[in-house]
């Protein structure tokens, strides 16, 4: 699959749209502290250089298992407001604090506050759900906070060795997971999609976390592997020896994996005033 081609995600397809992972899965809870394992020291290093500050008002949309939410309420102070949302609060249960709020919500079609927030952060969810949840992260933002993304791409997946055979493997989870929208490229995608979103000063980064089979980094993605596992065969992508032969090349430790994060940011111009004032800073 060429994960560079240019994607085109029709009005008609816009309403398809979906997250394929099933949060009520009993292991997502696992997998989703996976994630946060392997991409939380750079997200917190990201928007601590944005100069988060005592005060604000910060959104996390698609909060997951709460990692960041939690670290955001610390980081803000009593002072400061967290709201983390998720379209399943399933997994956001233990969180609480007296400064943040969690609340069940689709980004693609529920009411949001306009203009209010200091900062607005998403990771792993608008390459699912694309530019109209990315519209809707926007207008949440108050003049002169920033908006900040985290995606992944594909294209920078890398596998040693056996890279060809699991890159056909890639290539067929990324084909199937486009039929509900998902788009494997979104990560070098970010730039030009914030700054179509009227954003000024973005900027990007990335980072790649390299692991070995069978250590505790491998568990996402073998995690997210088992839990479309069937609809995969199901679908004729993939078939069922090379599904086999993936899980246990993750499960060999003689197996070294590369998989990549692109951060992105942009802040909100500052004229056309808000609802809000500006968080202290
Ligand atoms: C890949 S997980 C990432 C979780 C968390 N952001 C992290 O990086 O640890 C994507 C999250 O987005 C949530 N999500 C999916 N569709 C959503 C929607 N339409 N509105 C809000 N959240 C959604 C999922 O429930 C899931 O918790």
């Amino acid at each position: 699959m060429e994960y560079g081609g240019r994607r085109r995600v029709s009005p008609r397809m816009e309403n398809t749209i979906r997250y394929v992972f099933d949060q009520g899965r009993h292991d997502e809870h696992e997998r989703l502290a996976a994630m946060e394992r392997l991409w939380d020291p750079g997200t917190r290093a990201v928007i601590d250089a944005l100069g988060i500050q005592p005060g604000w008002h910060c959104l996390e949309i698609g909060a997951g298992r709460g990692s960041i939410a939690r670290w955001l309420a610390e980081t803000v102070g009593p002072e400061g407001e967290v709201l983390a949302t998720d379209i399943s609060t399933l997994h956001l249960d233990g969180l609480a604090a007296p400064n943040l709020e969690v609340r069940r919500h689709d980004i693609l079609s529920d009411p949001l506050p306009s203009a209010h927030f200091d900062l607005v952060h998403a990771r792993l969810v608008m390459e699912h759900l694309g530019r109209r949840s990315l519209e809707r992260a926007v207008s949440a933002v108050r003049p002169g906070g920033w908006l900040v993304l985290e995606d992944h791409d594909w294209g920078g997946a890398l596998t040693h060795p056996h890279d060809e055979q699991m890159r056909q493997v890639f290539d067929a989870v990324a084909r199937f997971m486009s039929r509900a929208g998902y788009d494997a490229a979104y990560g070098r995608r970010l730039v030009h999609e914030l700054e179509r979103a009227g954003l000024d000063d973005v900027a990007a980064d990335g980072r790649v976390r390299v692991y070995r089979g069978a250590s505790p980094a491998t568990t996402f993605l073998r995690l997210s592997l088992e839990s479309m596992a069937a609809s995969l065969i199901a679908s004729d992508e993939l078939a069922y020896e090379d599904l086999s032969w993936a899980l246990a090349t993750l499960d060999d430790p003689d197996s070294v994996f590369l998989t990549p994060m692109i951060a992105a940011w942009g802040r909100k111009p500052e004229r056309g005033g808000g609802d809000r004032a500006p968080g202290r800073r």
